[in-house]
């Protein structure tokens, strides 16, 4: 058939998730009626006769809403039901808002829903690009938009989030916890392949490699030895090293200097909203969580978390929603449409139709409205 359903599952979850995938489905539907199959201008029916007759591919979504959230956990006393993972299994892709409510514990929440996903849906990477858009400022002043694009490759199923360790006499004056770093060989050598790949698909061929292997001397030892193992099937990129808490400064002080990094779990979940904010506001990363493998859905989502704080108020920046949209329409396969919608997004933040994260007065309705509106213009 010349017509693609792609079924995806979508998780909004917790506080402004909802609110930010409401905004991102709203925005696909829209590129799906003006790219896709149903168009309703004039000019995209046109459009669609026209690829009819050239027989090129046209598509649609299929949307599952999935209501696994803190809030149904507290009614109902779980996350997700227990066939959670074939219920996935029949989709292309899972969109993800995020998932965290003050009233339950955090470590709960998470262990619930987005890990455990990640872990059996072999998402073993977490792919954080990171670019100032057009229009967008970044926070340092002597920071152009030329001088920071990067990549960061996440290790997303193992490391210092392995899920290992316990606690001996809790409650107790003599409690005593442990968290276990797991780094098999195998899961850092898939990373790593996976990050050289993409830094061989960026024009800079560029690689940078962060541990922490002065004071880590086993897990992160392996990760070096690794890398530079690795590497010799790679000649053509360029690599580096650094160490996590040097890497810090180099992105604030020497952010040209940077291309693709690769980092374990816990450091590029550090590194990756420090990235976000240099780049402008966590409100605008997105991220995909991959199984380069493609037999089980990748997941996306943006990747600041529930913010509490202003959920409920309309204020959500949906930015990184909907780059993390593009991002899952690329997965799919859909390049022009993806292509068009970073194309509309980024016309919207060029005109200055921004949240109040990035200095602006709009809502998250206002800018949703605005790519929309860019959506059907850009084609
Ligand atoms: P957060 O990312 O939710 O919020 C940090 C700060 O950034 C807040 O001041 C918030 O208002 C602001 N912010 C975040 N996204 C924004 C957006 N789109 N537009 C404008 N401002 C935005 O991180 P926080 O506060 O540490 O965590 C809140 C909850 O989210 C916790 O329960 C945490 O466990 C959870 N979380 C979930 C994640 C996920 O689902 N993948 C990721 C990170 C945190
Ligand atoms: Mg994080």
């Amino acid at each position: 058939s010349v017509k693609k359903v792609h079924r995806i599952a979508c998780i909004p979850g917790d506080g402004i998730g909802t609110e930010i995938t409401e905004a991102a489905i709203q925005v696909l539907t829209t590129l799906q009626k003006t790219l896709g199959w149903f168009s309703s201008t004039i000019f995209g029916r046109l459009f669609m006769i026209l690829k009819l007759a050239l027989l090129l591919g046209t598509f649609e979504f299929d949307f599952t809403h999935l209501d696994w959230s803190s809030k149904a956990y507290l009614e109902r006393g779980w996350y997700m039901p227990p066939d959670w993972a074939d219920q996935l299994r029949k989709h292309d892709a899972i969109y993800f808002g995020a998932v965290g409510w003050p009233d339950v514990p955090d470590h709960i929440s998470l262990w619930n829903l987005i890990l455990p996903i990640r872990k059996v849906m072999s998402q073993y990477v977490n792919l954080r690009p990171t670019r100032i858009l057009e229009g967008i400022a970044s926070p340092m002043a002597n920071v152009k938009r030329e001088d920071l694009d990067w990549v960061i490759v996440r290790e997303n199923s193992e490391g210092e989030y392995s899920g290992q360790g316990g606690t001996s006499h809790e409650d107790t004056p003599h409690a005593v916890a442990t968290e276990i770093s797991i780094f098999s060989q195998v899961g850092i050598e898939r990373i790593m392949h996976f990050a050289f790949q993409t830094a061989l698909s960026r024009p800079r061929k560029k690689l940078t490699m962060v541990t922490k292997s002065n004071a880590q001397r086993h897990g992160m030892v392996l990760w070096d030895k690794v890398f530079y193992t690795v590497a010799k099937e790679y000649p053509d990129v360029e690599i580096d090293k650094m160490l996590v808490d040097a890497m810090t400064v180099r992105m604030v002080l020497h952010p040209a200097s940077l291309d693709t990094i690769v980092a374990t779990n816990l450091h590029a979940d550090i590194l990756s909203d420090l990235a976000a904010a240099l780049s402008g506001s966590i409100g605008i990363a997105p991220s995909s969580n991959l199984d380069p493998t493609r037999k089980n859905p990748s997941m996306f989502e943006p990747i600041h978390g529930s913010a509490p704080d202003i959920a409920g108020k309309g204020i959500a920046n949906p930015v990184g929603a909907f780059w993390s949209a593009a991002e899952m329409v690329r997965w799919l396969g859909e390049e022009k449409a993806a292509d068009t919608l970073m194309k509309a997004i980024e016309n919207v933040t060029q005109a200055g139709v921004k949240t109040k994260d990035l200095g602006g007065s709009e809502n998250t309705k206002g800018v949703t409205e605005a790519v929309c509106k860019e959506i059907e213009k850009v084609l």
